[in-house]
């Protein structure tokens, strides 16, 4: 059994990209049941689903990153195990479940890893935003909660950690911040990738170049700006973590 923990320097640099190329990858290297966990997803539409059988219909809170993680995988779960949290706005974890009514539970997505991990090969656990995007606050009349990030979650997991950097100017600052964010809670840098979402951004090369020497861990694959690009295909020019 093998599981990463996906992070980014950022909110919309490339982890669901990273993620569902990474799980394609991990089923074509031989694991049967692959499957990716969105623990907290920020940001659904009301989707409705038909039961021609009993005549009914029932909806659920619908994430497009859960989805693009479901098509992923190979292993079909209930949505307890591979997204706890789907929170209606898009907005900051800890705010969406505030505005939702909800407080984020680090126990509960532990014990929904736990359980997934039981019947998978491998597991792909994509974060929220950034690594230490919070995820929880206090509540200021009861003081229920607490100051939990999603840092915290990949620490609960102690999952290798894969830094997905969305390649733009300023990438370079938060790649390396997040770098000491992972040393500092004691995890493992398992690797990076290199995504480029900016096509104009100058010097893209040299950026690389720098974070290879600078970043403590592997690069696992540079991902060309590609709006259309399949994670089969991207797959296939990702390098597998050790
Ligand atoms: N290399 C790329 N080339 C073109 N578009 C990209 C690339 N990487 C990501 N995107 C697009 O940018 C958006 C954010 O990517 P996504 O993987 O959802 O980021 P995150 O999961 O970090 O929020 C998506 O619409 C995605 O299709
Ligand atoms: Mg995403």
């Amino acid at each position: 059994m093998v599981a990463y923990f996906v992070t980014g320097t950022d909110t919309g640099v490339g982890k669901t990209r990273v993620s569902t190329a990474l799980l394609r990858a991990l089923h074509q290297a031989g694991h049967a049941r692959v499957v990716g966990m969105k623990p907290v997803a920020a940001g659904c539409d009301w989707v409705t689903h038909e039961d021609a059988e009993h005549g009914s219909a029932h909806g659920e809170w619908l994430n497009e990153d859960v989805a693009a993680l479901r098509a992923a995988s190979t292993l079909a779960v209930p949505s307890v195990f591979d997204n706890p949290y789907a929170l209606p706005d898009p907005l900051s974890p800890h705010l969406a479940a505030r505005r939702a009514g909800e407080v984020i539970d680090l126990d509960h997505i532990e014990a929904s890893f736990h359980a997934l991990r039981q019947h998978a090969d491998a597991v792909v656990v994509e974060g929220a935003g950034g690594f230490v995007v919070p995820l929880n606050e206090p509540d200021p009349h009861t003081g229920e909660g607490s100051w939990a990030t999603s840092a915290d979650l990949a620490v609960r997991l102690q999952l290798p950690i894969v830094l997905v950097v969305g390649m733009r100017l300023g990438c370079l600052n938060h790649a390396l911040l997040t770098q000491e964010a992972i040393a500092a809670r004691g995890l493992k840098l398992a690797g990076w990738v290199a995504n480029h979402i900016d096509v104009a951004m100058q010097a893209q090369d040299a950026n690389v170049d720098t974070l290879r020497q600078r970043l403590m861990a592997p690069l696992l694959g540079r991902f060309a700006w590609a709006p259309q690009a399949t994670s089969a295909e991207l797959a296939a020019s990702l390098v597998m973590p050790a």
